[in-house]
């Protein structure tokens, strides 16, 4: 699985979908570019989405507000003082952790180191319960080393351990190990640093999670990014870069609501940047630094919003399987444990290679938002509702609206398009082997939804062939390749997902058709080039 993962990531560069930001100066940590053909893919699942949440609702229209706001925004939306992650230095590498991720990336680290140096891969196992502290010492494989004379960095423990979990193993190895963990704890505890410090020479020790390294308390770091505004250094203000876009839909919600004539209930959908100073940022484009979101806030009558709420989690997760992924490899999690502003929330989660994760927030929001920046900027945030309650036989009148919020991760829905569409086909046959590398994207999101290709670069093959690109191309993103044997020209448009491939060949010349290529099946079929326009269209409409 966790190859799977490495094949995707290294596709996704050679192929120009993904590339690291400032690769020559050796990338900037959990920054992304997208390249020529993941900027076609991420707009088109722009696009996907644009088109359900807002032209496929009459009531929901979108916006796109801008990135920076007023700091009183993000005092109002609870960001200044609460989007925090708890976070703990090491002073002795002078790296920094967040704290309820430490043992989590500590392990893995120690699973790297550990392979790196020639420990059986299939000795190590992952502890499912993180409070568990793994403390496991290979102590013969310490001794060896040492005897051996090889160099060992010493400053590392991670050079010197195999970890184990106390509930698979049961070898000397392991229990020496706790005992020697348990008489550092209780020199620790009895201030005995002496004995301390024998035991960890005597076993060229240093634990970086046991109470042995060099820890500073733990912190709360907040997660916005913050920069100059104005020109002049002096009376510059400090502003925030959106941590979501969510709070550009809040401030407008009058705007819209008036100008638009909306009436509840109805929705204000937004795609655009986000930025978190993430302190921990890995596994590619699951958490950057900077990502988009595409989010969508439904304003409705408070008392009304957990029908809202559940409606919008099924509509959401339709959205997800209606691109053919199969179901298996989604499901929800329902938050145990709300957020202060919310009354309910959900995840939608995906089948990663390292596990399910979160992709989709669906949140109940209550009138939090609202009658904070009301409170804030003095300003009435309140709908009048003309409708009559059938209660009271009176019009509902003003109130601040409740609000389902959908949120979902444009990165992280790329990443989850690119990894349920990457297939290595095994198309070995007894004569010969051979496989080919396949994104098997829904046509809709495919970069290209055709490939021109000729068969041959001469006796105006060439010629018929840009007659089509000619024909097709301001309707469908279209491309031209002429190099290379037509075989070698199948896989590369197959290893960036194009549905279909036309090619011209010398009948074409004759009678005006070409051979349709399928990408999934491979199959063929021979079509009049005239009919090519409403083929593609329809192939690749949703
Ligand atoms: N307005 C609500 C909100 O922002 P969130 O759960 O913090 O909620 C919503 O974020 C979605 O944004 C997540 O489900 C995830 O897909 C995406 N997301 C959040 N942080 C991210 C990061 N650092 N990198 C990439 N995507 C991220």
């Amino acid at each position: 699985e966790e190859e799977i993962f490495k094949n995707v990531i290294s596709h996704a560069k050679e192929y120009g979908f993904v590339f690291q930001s400032s690769e020559i100066y050796d990338g900037l940590s959990a920054v992304y570019d997208y390249g020529q053909l993941g900027a076609e893919l991420k707009n088109n699942i722009k696009t996907y989405w644009w088109k359900a949440m807002v032209q496929m609702h009459e009531n929901i229209v979108g916006i796109d507000s801008a990135i920076f706001m007023h700091p009183k925004v993000w005092k109002a939306s609870g960001h200044v003082d609460g989007f925090s992650d708890p976070m703990i230095d090491n002073k002795d590498s002078n790296k920094r952790y967040r704290a309820d991720q430490l043992l989590e990336d500590k392990i893995e680290q120690y699973y790297n180191d550990a392979i790196r140096i020639g420990i059986d891969e299939r000795k190590i196992q992952f502890p499912d319960e993180p409070e568990l502290v793994p403390t496991l010492i290979d102590l013969n494989h310490i001794r060896n080393k040492i005897k051996e004379g090889d160099p060992i960095d010493l400053s590392k423990f991670s050079d010197l351990v195999q970890y184990e979990y106390n509930s698979i193993t049961k070898s000397d190895d392991y229990n020496k190990a706790i005992s020697l963990q348990i008489e550092m704890d209780n020199a620790l505890k009895a201030e005995d640093l002496p004995r301390l410090k024998a035991l960890i020479e005597e076993h060229k020790i240093q634990c970086p999670i046991s109470k042995t390294s060099n820890w500073t308390d733990v912190r709360q770091f907040n997660l916005m990014f913050s920069t100059q505004f104005g020109a002049m250094a002096e009376g510059a203000e400090e502003v925030y870069l959106r941590p979501e876009t969510a709070q550009g839909i809040f401030v407008n919600f009058l705007n819209v609501q008036k100008s638009g004539r909306m009436k509840i209930p109805f929705g204000i959908a937004q795609i655009g940047k986000a930025f978190r100073n993430e302190v921990i940022a890995r596994q590619f484009i699951m958490r950057m630094r900077e990502f988009e979101q595409m989010e969508m806030q439904f304003f409705v009558r408070p008392g009304t919003e957990m029908e809202w709420y559940n409606k919008w989690k099924e509509t959401r997760l339709k959205w997800h399987l209606a691109l053919g992924t199969n179901p298996a490899k989604y499901k929800y999690h329902d938050h145990a444990k709300l957020a202060h502003y919310a009354n309910a929330a959900v995840d939608i989660e995906y089948e990663f290679p390292f596990g399910f994760k979160e992709v989709e927030g669906i949140h109940s929001r209550t009138d939090f938002d609202l009658s904070q920046h009301q409170e804030h900027s003095r300003k009435k945030m309140q709908y009048f509702d003309p409708e009559v309650d059938p209660q009271t036989g009176k019009p509902y009148g003003n109130y601040i609206p409740y609000v389902i919020e959908t949120s979902i991760g444009l990165d992280r829905f790329f990443l989850v398009t690119l990894i349920n569409s990457f297939e290595e086909e095994d198309l070995s046959t007894e004569e010969k082997q051979d496989s080919r590398s396949v994104l098997k994207l829904h046509p809709a999101l495919a970069p290209y939804k055709a490939a021109v290709l000729p068969l041959t670069k001469k006796d105006g093959l060439p010629e018929k062939a840009r007659e089509i690109m000619d024909m097709l191309k301001l309707d469908f993103n279209m491309a031209y390749d002429e190099k290379d044997a037509i075989g070698k020209r199948y896989r590369r448009q197959d290893a960036i997902g194009t549905p279909y491939c036309i090619t011209i060949d010398y009948d074409s010349l004759a009678d005006n058709t070409v051979t349709i290529r399928h990408r999934d099946s491979m199959a063929q079929e021979r079509v009049a080039i005239a009919d090519l326009p409403k083929i593609i269209g329809d192939l690749v409409s949703w």
